[in-house]
């Protein structure tokens, strides 16, 4: 067998003839920047995730800098985010000149720990709290970070919170869809994400008014009603009539989507919990139990962007099961405050041991709503003769 980390191949073909169409209908138009599915896309979205404003963006990565600039963020200023997650949550911070001031993770979940966050922000002197700006958590993989503490200490602290859902769309907080947690939502829309467009695009969410005319303005060049009259020194980070019209199509059938994945995602728990290979109430693998399955925390819906698990001698079992015809990817290799372009920052190993310890052990599986049961038996029962148990 033949398994990709991920197959987008199944649902173009579902999907090509409407797609084809929505797109066709956007040549015929010749209207290629903000117009009619655009706005659609925005009101959609906005309904869909329970906010009154929805701005169609270029990127995730722009989402967040909209957002950012937008709260106010400059170089005299510190955000405080996570080291385990995507380049783009930190690299907006450091666009701005600002620093990221990291607090590690929760290591079931891989999200910001509000017991450290907490404890960053009672340590902070008069100017440390004078410089801290804002506060992105990430809902990484799919699952939304513990977001009623987050905004608890967020308000104490007088801290706008930003969530960088770009991998979450869909995902729940005590029934409540991220994106209308925060202050700002960022999604991505990148191809491979749950909802995926045909190369970049994004949005951000807000319950804010104000805010919504101030980051709508912010991505069209800073103008505000006119064109060539610039309010704010903004930049093109709009999104293009061809991604939302693709986006809409595709948007139709997310919930169905989410609802596969989360399917798949119980099947691999099954499949590792019968082989003997994980121990559901474990954070991290050992010698009896070599992987460790997702956590699911209460009170939330995790739409499984990525399947992640923790595995013994991960690096030789990726080799091993590429050998074997399965894809699996490692997101993230190196945690942020490692990274050489934020040297800066003076990050230094063992600062954030469950960031560095995660980045060492997880492994993605492949996942996506296309997946047989056929295939994640094959995946599973891999893994299972990697660790001599088949
Ligand atoms: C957590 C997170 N934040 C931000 C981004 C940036 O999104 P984009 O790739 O659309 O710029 C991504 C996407 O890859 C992401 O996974």
């Amino acid at each position: 067998m033949n398994i990709p980390q991920l197959d987008l191949q199944a649902q173009y073909a579902a999907l090509k003839d409407e797609l084809q169409a929505a797109m066709a209908r956007v040549c015929e138009s010749q209207r290629f920047i903000l117009g009619p599915e655009g706005e659609a896309l925005e009101r959609e979205l906005a309904e869909y995730c329970g906010v009154p404003h929805a701005i169609g963006c270029a990127s995730g990565s722009d989402a967040l800098l909209l957002a950012l600039v937008t709260l106010g963020v400059t170089h005299e200023h510190e955000v405080v985010t996570v080291p385990f997650t995507f380049f783009s949550t930190a690299g907006a911070i450091a666009r701005l000149g600002a620093r990221a001031a990291f607090v590690d993770i929760e290591p079931r979940t891989f999200n910001l720990d509000p017991e450290k966050l907490g404890a960053h922000l009672k340590k902070l002197d008069a100017a440390g709290r004078q410089r801290t700006r804002a506060l992105i958590p990430v809902h990484l993989y799919g699952q939304p970070a513990e977001m009623n503490a987050i905004n608890e200490i967020a308000a104490q602290f007088d801290l706008p919170v930003i969530e960088d859902a770009a991998q979450a769309i869909g995902a729940d907080y005590g029934g409540r869809r991220v994106g209308s947690l925060g202050r700002i939502g960022c999604f991505s829309f990148y191809p491979t994400k749950n909802l995926g467009a045909f190369g970049d695009a994004g949005l951000v969410t807000t319950t804010d008014a104000t805010l919504a005319d101030r980051l709508r303005a912010m991505s069209r060049l800073g103008c505000t009603h006119d064109k060539y009259h610039h309010d704010h020194v903004g930049w093109n980070a709009r999104l293009d009539e061809l991604q939302a019209a693709v986006l809409r199509v595709k948007f139709r059938h997310l919930e169905d989507w989410n609802r596969a994945r989360i399917a798949r995602a119980d099947r691999y728990d099954e499949l590792f919990l019968e082989a003997g290979l994980s121990d559901a109430q474990k954070t991290y693998p050992d010698e009896k139990h070599p992987i460790a399955v997702p956590y699911r925390a209460p009170n939330r819906r995790h739409v499984f962007h990525q399947y992640v698990i923790r595995a013994q001698a991960r690096d030789a079992l990726k080799g091993f099961l590429a050998e074997e015809g399965v894809g699996t990817e490692v997101y993230y290799p190196l945690p942020l405050h490692l990274q050489s372009c934020f040297h800066a920052w003076q990050g230094r190993e063992g600062d954030f041991p469950e960031a560095e310890r995660a980045a060492r052990e997880v492994l993605a599986l492949p996942l996506y709503p296309e997946l047989t049961p056929e295939q994640q038996h094959y995946v599973a029962h891999r893994i299972a003769a990697f660790y001599h148990r088949s």
